[in-house]
């Protein structure tokens, strides 16, 4: 399987220059980054690089960043003197320090300056020159070293990440398509992405039969907005549901993120009809109020969203919903604010993932004054969460006493804990692991008796 799916030659070739350099990477941001970050492992291990198992053991440390809201790029420019620190504390010699993901993307040449300088700055789709680019590093004088840095969109190309042993919720994650051609007002993602492009319908498969070859029996397919996908016209997301359903020997799929208008009467009915498609969708609505989706330009209205959401009720049997909000958005005055609360109240949502709004530079949202105050923006997000919780709290209840049978995903946290299990519809409950003493293991099918919950997790046993 080749690591770098594409049309034109890769633009550096393979060979052994890592000689043992051993490269750590630190994940941040979404699920994209996360198989972005197994991509650059996969390319590393290939060219002769070694995996470190912590910053200690590095010569080289990558943070995969993300831009989404400022305080998530702080927090990496912060990382970034902790590990220097880390490294004096523990009378290490310095460390090459590189970024990669969006942070890389959006400030390029800006991460060389400063008091946390970084010596390597790779963008979203530059990723198989760091090979290449680290082994120049290494091979030159600290004194002498030039920073280096490599960004700006290719469409031509597309990551393969090898298999991984133990994968994130027992869920191979596979790429179907980068970027996003939406211009949600709010949102860098577009700029740092670049425009959406599409993996190939062939490559998507042979990637996933080779994970199913390797042992796997779950996928999930990743995209910043996988409903919109679309291959030459021949192909749309339903149909590569059916296409991906049909690989022997797989046997669940989900994905992640649909987006609201994308999600066609004929993409549920397919979620419905497929078996292997796990009922559970992740929605993010945003806001719940008519003029502030108009705003974020979000290109559909709450009638239409909550239409969808009684549709899939209707073609999906048990599925469930989770959703993204976000709070303070400019001028999102109060009664703006209860919409929201209002949808979440007739949606009764699984799970929602709730965040102040935070302007980004030059996103058109950015020209919009930023004119609710970070108290009051506090205060929204709490309200969402206790609602939500209140909400939950009465769902969660209804499910006592049903048996559910779900797959074995991790082990527990703690030694004597439980372990995890999740179902189809994305539920998670935890089962003793005595039962796991008695030969139960990762990617097991368990049934058990649900007796209560904490928070978003059922609870089994006596
Ligand atoms: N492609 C996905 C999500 C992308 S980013 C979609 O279209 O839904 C993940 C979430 O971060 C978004 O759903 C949104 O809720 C949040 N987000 C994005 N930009 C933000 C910003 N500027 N401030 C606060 N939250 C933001
Ligand atoms: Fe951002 Fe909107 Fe694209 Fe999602 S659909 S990545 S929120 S621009
Ligand atoms: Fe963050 Fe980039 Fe993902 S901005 S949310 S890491 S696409």
């Amino acid at each position: 399987m080749a690591d770098f799916q594409s049309e034109l030659k890769a633009l550096a070739k393979p060979g052994d220059r890592g000689d043992g350099c051993r490269v750590f990477i630190e994940t941040y941001g979404c699920q994209m980054n996360v198989y972005d970050s197994q991509a650059i492992g996969g390319l590393l291990n290939k060219d002769g690089f070694d995996t470190a198992a912590d910053i200690f053991e590095a010569d080289v440390v990558l943070l995969n960043t993300c831009s989404v809201r400022e305080l998530a790029e702080h927090k990496i420019i912060s990382r970034v003197g902790e590990i220097r620190r880390q490294r004096r504390n523990a009378h290490l010699p310095s460390v090459t320090v590189g970024i990669c993901g969006c942070m890389a993307e959006r400030l390029g040449d800006e991460l060389q300056k400063g008091n946390n300088r970084v010596d390597l700055v790779v963008g979203v789709d530059n990723y198989d020159k760091l090979p290449g680019m680290i082994s120049e590093l290494m091979a030159t004088q600290t004194a002498t070293r030039r920073k280096r840095t490599a960004t700006g969109h290719r469409t031509d190309a597309h990551y393969v990440a090898p298999p991984v042993i133990y994968p994130v919720n027992n869920s191979h994650l596979v790429t179907i398509h980068k970027g996003c051609d939406y211009k949600c007002t709010y949102c860098i993602v577009p700029y740092t992405r670049g425009p959406q492009t599409e993996k190939s319908p062939q490559a998507i498969l042979e990637e996933i039969r080779t994970l199913v070859e390797t042992g796997a029996t779950e996928v999930t397919l990743l995209g910043q907005n996988v409903t919109a996908y679309h291959w030459q016209k021949e192909m749309d997301f339903a149909a590569l549901l059916e296409s991906v359903s049909g690989i022997e020997g797989l046997q669940r799929i989900r994905f992640l993120t649909g987006h609201p208008r994308d999600m066609h009467q004929h993409t549920m009915d397919a979620i419905g009809a497929l078996d292997k498609v796990c009922p559970w969708l992740h929605l993010p609505i945003q806001s719940g109020s008519n003029a502030i989706l108009k705003r974020m330009k979000r290109l559909y209205k709450k009638e239409e969203y909550l239409e969808m959401v009684d549709y899939a009720r209707q073609v999906v049997p048990d599925v469930t919903f989770s959703t993204d909000i976000i709070v303070g958005f400019p001028g999102e005055t109060e009664e703006d604010f209860q919409a929201t609360l209002e949808v979440l109240r007739r949606v009764k949502y699984d799970q929602i993932f709730s965040f102040k709004y935070s302007e980004r530079p030059g996103v058109p949202a950015a020209k919009l004054a930023d004119d609710i105050g970070t108290n009051e923006k506090k205060r929204r997000l709490a309200e969402v969460m206790a609602l939500q919780e209140k909400i939950w709290n009465v769902e969660a209840a209804r499910e006592v006493g049903k048996t559910w049978t779900g797959i074995v995903e991790a082990p527990a946290r703690h030694p004597g804990d439980s372990w995890r299990v999740r179902t189809p519809n994305n539920r998670k409950f935890v089962v003793a692991d005595n039962l796991i003493d008695q030969g139960l293991k990762i990617g097991d099918e368990v049934s058990a008796r649900i007796t209560g919950f904490a928070n978003t997790t059922f609870l089994t046993g006596e």
